[in-house]
């Protein structure tokens, strides 16, 4: 046996890629290692959401090539984000790599690490998936909760975004394989499942009979489709052993009242919508290609609250993006303010290369752009701390998935809103769903005790 080691850079997407990368190694004889030091095969799973994740991985780069210097039979594979951008350049700017691939055709991995250990360097691109997607093998990285691919690609063309030039067109798999690969996880004793997507709240449409490829860029929802999401997520309930559903990452425009009513009617779809508002100003959402309002935003929280008032709901958010005047930055804090979000992921505006707001004259400056970032981070932690304090004394249902890592005695799960809880308790809960009463709070994290053992 040889030994594989993967670095995974990126969002969850690229985690259950990498969890693919494995599996099909496997079928050439790579077990899995988490010591870099030992591996006869190298990959690095990349992303280029922004320039600082491009740059992380350059850095990783720079480590590893002493190490490939000094075990020249060592195998260096370069897949994900930045090899489906970077092409070429790739090779030639980093002669030591041997492998590039990209995000459409991890399923040739195990035939060109093939090509690379007869000494062949190897760079395979292609331009879309394939029209019938793959089924690939897998080993999973988790224990618990397992991310299960529902549809790759994004038909939105948000003007800041690299996203869909690397990750191609929508194309959702099919319900059988979904449910296939779940009904193994509940098997297998996996209590939680997160379906994943780019664009997770578009799935099916595509493989709805009257769907229209020209019409999906701008939203859209073809009328009254076979698939949706919200029909895979009941497919998914009938599931034996998995007790939690999520889906991570959803389009405000995409949230129908299908899919509102759909997870406030299922014991199992947990109360948790990650569905990224990028902005609180109607100017900047326009310039964004986001296909929404600030109004039309705020009417589909108040939809989801009033059917579910502990419902999570958690944004993204770009400061300084091109033209962003100080008051529309302003109208984002009002809009945390207002909405009240369970959490929020939050990012200095990074121009990339052919995306249209790249080429906007209107750039903020880095340190503009900091600031903003600043600030719209105090107030998100002040958010934060308010409605986690809001969770004091409250029993919360917690999948265990594991010790904490800042404190030996500790096990750590997720409340059905996400929220990381840390608790005292035994190993044997590992896995298990058990109820937790909250008695401290703070913006990172909740600290709880186990009750009814
Ligand atoms: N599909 C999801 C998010 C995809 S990328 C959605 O539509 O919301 C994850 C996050 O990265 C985005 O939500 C956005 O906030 C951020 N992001 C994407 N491109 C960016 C850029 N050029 N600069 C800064 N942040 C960016
Ligand atoms: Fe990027 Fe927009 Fe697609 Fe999200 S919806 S992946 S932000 S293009
Ligand atoms: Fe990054 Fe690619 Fe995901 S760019 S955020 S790893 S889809």
């Amino acid at each position: 046996m040889k030994r594989v080691y993967i670095e995974t850079l990126g969002c969850q997407m690229n985690k259950a890629d990498s969890e693919h990368m494995l599996g099909l190694l496997n079928e050439i004889n790579y077990i899995p290692i988490e010591d870099i030091k030992k591996a006869d095969l190298v990959i690095f799973n990349t992303c280029t959401i922004r320039e600082a994740a491009n740059e992380r991985f350059y850095g990783h780069l720079g480590k590893l090539r002493k190490e490939k210097e000094a075990n020249p039979k060592l195998l260096l594979g370069v897949g994900g984000c930045v090899s489906q951008d970077k092409r070429e350049y790739l090779q030639s700017r980093f002669p030591y790599i041997d492998i590039v691939f990209g995000t459409n055709n991890i399923h040739r991995l195990p035939e060109l690490v093939k090509k690379a250990e007869k000494g062949e360097k190897v760079c395979e691109i292609f331009e879309e998936l394939p029209f019938e997607l793959p089924e690939l093998p897998i080993i999973r990285q988790t224990k618990a909760t397992a991310w299960v691919n529902v549809i790759l690609g994004c038909n939105f063309n948000c003007t800041y975004c690299i996203v869909p030039n690397v990750r191609g067109r929508e194309i959702s798999r099919k319900p059988e394989d979904i449910l296939k690969e779940i009904q193994r996880l509940g098997e297998e004793g996996f209590k939680e499942v997160t379906l994943l997507g780019q664009n997770v709240t578009a799935y099916g449409y595509d493989l709805s009979s009257n769907y229209s490829k020209e019409k999906a860029t701008f939203g859209y929802i073809p009328d009254d489709p076979e698939y949706s999401l919200a029909k895979l997520i009941r497919l998914v309930h009938n599931v034996n052993g998995i007790e939690r559903i999520r889906f991570i990452t959803g389009h405000p425009f995409h949230v129908t009242d299908e899919l509102i009513d759909t997870i406030a009617e299922l014991p199992k779809a947990c109360e948790y919508f990650l569905v990224p508002m990028q902005s609180g100003d109607d100017t900047v959402l326009k310039r964004m290609a986001r296909v929404y309002t600030v109004e039309k935003y705020k009417q589909m929280t108040e939809k989801i609250r009033k059917k579910m008032a502990d419902a999570a709901i958690v944004s993204d958010f770009i400061v300084g993006f091109p033209g962003e005047t100080e008051e529309q930055f302003m109208n984002t804090i009002k809009a945390v303010q207002d909405i009240q979000f369970d959490a929020c992921n939050t990012a200095a505006y990074s121009p990339r290369k052919n995306t249209p707001a790249a080429e906007w004259k209107e750039q903020i400056p880095e340190e503009e752009k900091n600031a903003r970032l600043r600030y719209l981070n105090s107030v998100v932690n002040e958010v934060l701390e308010k409605k986690n304090k809001n969770l004091l004394n409250t029993n919360q249902e917690i999948l265990v998935e594991g010790k904490s890592t800042r404190n030996e005695n500790r096990l750590t799960g997720k409340t059905r809103g996400n929220r990381v809880v840390n608790f005292e308790g035994e190993n044997k809960l590992i896995g298990k769903l058990v109820n937790i009463k909250i008695t401290q709070a703070k913006s990172w994290a909740l600290f709880g005790e186990l009750i009814n053992k």
